[in-house]
């Protein structure tokens, strides 16, 4: 594919951000698996230094044990999902003030298993990402191309009409709250990784898109993970590429040693 550099890339701009890694849990434990999970992660962190942002996004029933079970540490607490609107009749649905009162502090956005299984829209996304800023939660917002796509050559194409889609209507102070995760649908559970260099490739072609909407330092400040079968064994390539700035995890996130091995 294309050769996508973003234009004025210093190293020391780039070093600036963050590593961010976040655990997707998706529907993985009851109160009891949330307790030994969080148990099992704030142990192996004991006096431990790691140069990285985690987040747990457990699901919402479990949400206020997790913040309890945080309390004094560093780790972030998000959700995997929220609705638009400020309350009122939609049955089977979670408002951002509903996850601010549990003391969230990120929600992802647009996950590839809700664009499919449930059906969202890059609109709806634009208005659960939009709400979410509003109510100063802060979105993991997903994007990425299926194999399909990625084999009939219009993975550039799919990225770019999710971020313009997905992030229309947003200032480059608001994309100050916003991360990005590239997650290749066809990696998503798969074990099938995408290569670091494919990951790059992609990871750059967000940035350079980035830069035309929100400015080039907007770009270079935006913290733009990768997820889709990351391991410990396979993270240090993927996050040591460039524009590579973390990772949403799945499968690897439901055991304390391999969630902080990605980490470490
Ligand atoms: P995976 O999931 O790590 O199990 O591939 C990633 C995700 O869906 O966020």
């Amino acid at each position: 594919m294309g050769n996508f550099k973003v234009e004025k890339t210093k190293n020391s701009r780039r070093m600036m951000r963050t590593k961010v890694i976040a655990g997707n849990w998706k529907m993985n434990n009851d109160i009891n698996g949330t307790i030994e999970l969080i148990s099992g992660i704030k142990s192996i962190l004991a006096g431990k230094k790691i140069d990285a942002k985690l987040i747990v996004c457990p699901p919402f029933t479990s949400l206020e044990t997790a913040k309890e079970l945080l309390k004094g540490s560093d780790v972030g607490l998000g959700a995997q999902n929220m609705y638009f609107e400020e309350n009122g009749a939609f049955t089977g649905e979670i408002s951002a003030a509903m996850l601010k009162s549990v003391g969230c502090e990120y929600v992802i956005l647009g996950h590839s298993e809700r664009r499919t299984i449930f059906g969202e829209t890059d609109e709806l996304i634009n208005k659960k990402v939009k709400k979410a800023l509003d109510s100063q939660l802060k979105p993991i917002f997903c994007i990425g191309e299926t194999l399909e796509e990625r084999e009939s050559g219009t993975t550039f194409d799919v990225i770019k009409r999710q971020i313009q889609a997905g992030l229309s209507g947003l200032s480059d102070s608001d994309m100050k709250a916003v991360i990005i995760a590239y997650e290749p649908v066809w990696a998503i559970g798969t074990g099938k990784v995408a290569s670091p260099a494919q990951a790059q490739e992609v990871h750059a072609f967000i940035r350079s898109e980035l830069v035309k909407l929100f400015g080039a330092v907007s770009a270079e400040n935006t913290v733009i993970q990768y997820g889709g079968s990351v391991k410990p064994d396979n993270a240090r390539e993927l996050l040591g590429q460039p524009d590579i700035d973390g990772a949403l995890v799945g499968g690897a996130c439901l055991k304390a040693e391999s969630f902080v091995g990605i980490a470490e």
